[in-house]
């Protein structure tokens, strides 16, 4: 079953480009217009939409922070990102005008399904993004988005934020399509981008050598810290997040720019730190994330940024630079967070941990 890989979680990153592509199939018609039917929504529901509360755990919760950004920018539509668990201990404001888009990769989580049933109960419209086919939560919502992403066994979830990412910018765009935003191009490229992420992802794993060797190089850390800014910080969270899960590592993301806010007094000599770097295009972002790269690097920390293969200036700040394919600054999330997926999977290998089944964790968390 786990078709040559040692274990479930690295098949399943493996499995990423076709996971995406499987995602993506069947939307677009051949006008290159979004086509989402079972959303069974009507166009003039979505346009009265006046919020978006994106209600998730885990990693489903940083797939719904990378959200945010996007859905924000393509409809306009005010957005907020909770945790499932605290969402209806909060009296939350939401009214039948209120779109709640739940994302969970089982579909059972208990946070997310109470949080979906007290949405409901104001009257609030569910949408589910859902790996799962007929699970509790799917069936709870008003309408489903699956992802296809196939079965994950892993605990750690992999091919599940990928999808759910591409799911959250399907709607983002499909809203924006519906509300006839100004966007027209801009969500053509989007659209052409995202069909090109199959061969991206790919050609990361194929790529993935200098990955492999860092985890050998920084087995004994004690300590990670990952930093990313904008749609980069939720991927730095993630990838502290599978550290953590899988290595039992200290490990922590932050948004660079909090960094001088606290952060970097935790910053000492060899302390491995992740950057995410924007691509070109957003060069304010990027200068002071690399700016942030040379506050720590002078503090002596070791050093590890993710940035577009051809930005040099990233590269020269890093002490190991592990290059992505170039695409724009929404989507870059779905490339950043593999190397590190692939980090964290190795380095809890070669610390000899079930990688499949780490301590204290169950897949789905059925109890609140
Ligand atoms: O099945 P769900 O997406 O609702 O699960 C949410 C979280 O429990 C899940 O993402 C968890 O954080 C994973 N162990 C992360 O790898």
């Amino acid at each position: 079953q786990k078709q040559g890989f040692d274990w479930f979680m690295r098949k399943e990153i493996f499995e990423q480009p076709k996971a995406v592509a499987d995602t993506l199939l069947g939307r677009l018609n051949e006008r290159g217009e979004l086509v989402l039917d079972e959303l069974r929504m009507s166009p003039e529901l979505l346009r009265r939409v006046n919020k978006i509360v994106i209600v998730a755990c885990g990693t489903a919760f940083y797939a719904g922070l990378v959200a945010k950004y996007a859905i924000e920018h393509w409809t306009r539509i005010p957005c907020e990102v909770e945790l499932a668990s605290e969402f209806r201990y909060r009296d939350p404001i939401i009214d039948p005008m209120t779109l709640v888009v739940t994302i969970s990769q089982s579909g059972e989580t208990a946070d997310t399904l109470m949080a979906i049933r007290h949405a409901r109960e104001q009257q609030a419209k569910v949408i589910a993004i859902c790996n799962t086919n007929g699970a509790t939560i799917p069936r709870e919502s008003d309408a489903v988005i699956y992802t296809h992403a196939g079965p994950e066994i892993g605990v750690a979830s992999t091919k599940g934020f990928t999808t759910q990412l591409v799911a959250c910018y399907l709607l983002g765009l499909y809203l924006a399509q519906v509300r006839g935003m100004k966007y027209g191009d801009e969500i053509a490229a989007l659209l052409a981008e995202l069909e090109r992420m199959p061969a991206a992802l790919q050609q990361l794993l194929d790529e993935r050598q200098g990955v492999l060797e860092l985890a050998e190089q920084l087995k004994d850390a004690t300590s990670v810290l990952f930093l990313g800014r904008h749609v980069g910080y939720p991927v730095a969270l993630e990838g502290a997040l599978k550290l953590k899960e899988l290595a039992y590592i200290h490990a922590e993301g932050f948004a660079a720019g909090e960094l001088k806010h606290g952060p970097i007094a935790l910053v000492s000599q060899d302390l491995p730190i992740f950057v995410v770097v924007p691509p070109r295009g957003r060069d304010q972002l990027r200068d002071k994330v690399i700016s942030n790269i040379a506050e720590v690097r002078a503090r002596g920390a070791k050093t590890i940024v993710l940035g577009d293969a051809d930005d040099d200036q990233a590269r020269a700040h890093a002490e190991v630079f592990i290059p992505l394919p170039k695409v724009s600054t929404l989507v870059q999330p779905l490339l950043a967070i593999l190397p590190l997926q692939l980090f964290a999977c190795e380095l809890a290998t070669l610390k000899g941990h079930d990688v499949d089944q780490p301590r204290n964790l169950a897949k789905s968390v059925t109890v609140e």
